[in-house]
């Protein structure tokens, strides 16, 4: 498509949805109190805060900024996004916040005083965490020293720089949920699936998108071009990888090591995930994971 007319078709889903969201978003009900699980281990929130990427997108490790106290810029097609000061520092990181605010922001894709987030924030996977994930992370949060420097403001032009009108978004794209294991699959096979679907979010990267930044999920796991920093990625559904001589045993080596099944080392975003994520997993979740791609016949 040509690009004028890519920006029009853009311009005309947006003006849709913006119409759309006056129709559907007369405000979300946002319970209260979401999650049971009230303390959290802060050994194990890092573990989970590595596998989930926080750190990475938090952190502008290249210019030397503090841990989680804003991160580098991601390029998108919508525009430039940072990833705030989440920081215990009052007032300009999570100091205010509380457990529950934490899990709305991470299940819900909300802010305390009811701001939608950006998709840039994966919400989308983080809403499957468990009760248990979400305390520890919150856990760990708290050992952190507060940064107080201000988050930058997102670099985002219109119409996305409305952020209301990520209401209408999160109603078209947004399947809020825990995770639900999946009755008759293994231990392995849920863990590896868990991990995948939720705090890993390998499908934000692996599953391409529609022109509004909405996952196609009967493609989940295709691969997708237009990534940030133009990349692609490739498909990692169990047909592909098997194909490209990937098994359980060479894939949860590659996670760990960042190999591929001919000798060669993984590139671009998918090197940084081994680095600063997969890399640090347990032999045990990497298998899961393995487990999980190779034997995922519906590629979800
Ligand atoms: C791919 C990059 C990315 C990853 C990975 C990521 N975040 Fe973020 N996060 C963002 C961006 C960008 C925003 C700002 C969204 C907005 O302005 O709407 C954000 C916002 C937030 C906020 C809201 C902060 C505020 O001031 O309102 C919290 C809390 C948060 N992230 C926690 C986490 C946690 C916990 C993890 C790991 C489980 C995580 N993030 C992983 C990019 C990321
Ligand atoms: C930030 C984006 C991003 C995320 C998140 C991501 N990947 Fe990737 N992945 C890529 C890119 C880009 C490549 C291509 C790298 C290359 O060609 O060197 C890739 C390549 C791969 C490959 C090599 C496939 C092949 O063609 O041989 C595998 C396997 C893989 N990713 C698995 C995963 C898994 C599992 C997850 C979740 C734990 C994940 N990726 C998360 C971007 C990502």
């Amino acid at each position: 498509m040509k690009r004028g007319l890519f920006a029009a078709a853009l311009a005309g889903l947006a003006i849709f949805l913006t119409a759309g969201t006056v129709f559907l978003s007369t405000g979300e009900t946002v319970p209260s109190e979401i999650i049971t699980v009230r303390e959290g281990d802060a050994e194990r929130g890092a573990y989970v805060a590595r596998m989930s990427g926080c750190i990475a997108c938090h952190t502008n490790e290249a210019a030397g900024g503090a841990l989680l106290a804003g991160g580098p810029p991601l390029q998108t097609q919508f525009g430039t996004f940072f990833g705030p000061n989440i920081t215990p520092d009052k007032p300009h990181g999570l100091g205010n916040w509380t457990l529950d605010d934490f899990a709305r922001a991470l299940r819900l894709g909300i802010s305390p005083n009811g701001k939608p987030y950006y998709p840039a924030f994966p919400f989308g996977f983080y809403t499957k965490l468990t009760d248990q994930d979400v305390a520890d992370l919150w856990a760990a949060f708290q050992t952190v020293p507060g940064i107080p420097s201000p988050s930058k403001p997102q670099e985002i032009s219109f119409p996305f720089n409305q952020r209301w009108t990520l209401r209408g978004w999160k109603r078209l794209f947004f399947n809020p949920g825990v995770f639900q294991p999946q009755p008759g699959e293994s231990d392995l096979w849920n863990r590896g699936k868990y991990i995948v679907t939720g705090p890993a979010h390998c499908g934000a990267c692996h599953t391409p998108r529609n022109p509004l930044g909405g996952r196609n999920a009967e493609q989940a796991l295709h691969g997708a071009g237009e990534l940030p920093g133009n990349e692609r990625s490739p498909q990692i559904t169990a047909e592909a990888l098997r194909e490209k001589g990937w098994t359980e045993t060479n894939l949860a080596f590659g996670l760990r090591f960042g190999t591929k099944p001919n000798g060669d080392v993984v590139g671009g975003s998918m090197g940084e995930v081994v680095r600063d994520g997969t890399s640090w997993l347990t032999d045990e979740d990497l298998e899961a994971i393995a487990h999980y791609l190779l034997n995922n016949p519906k590629q979800d």
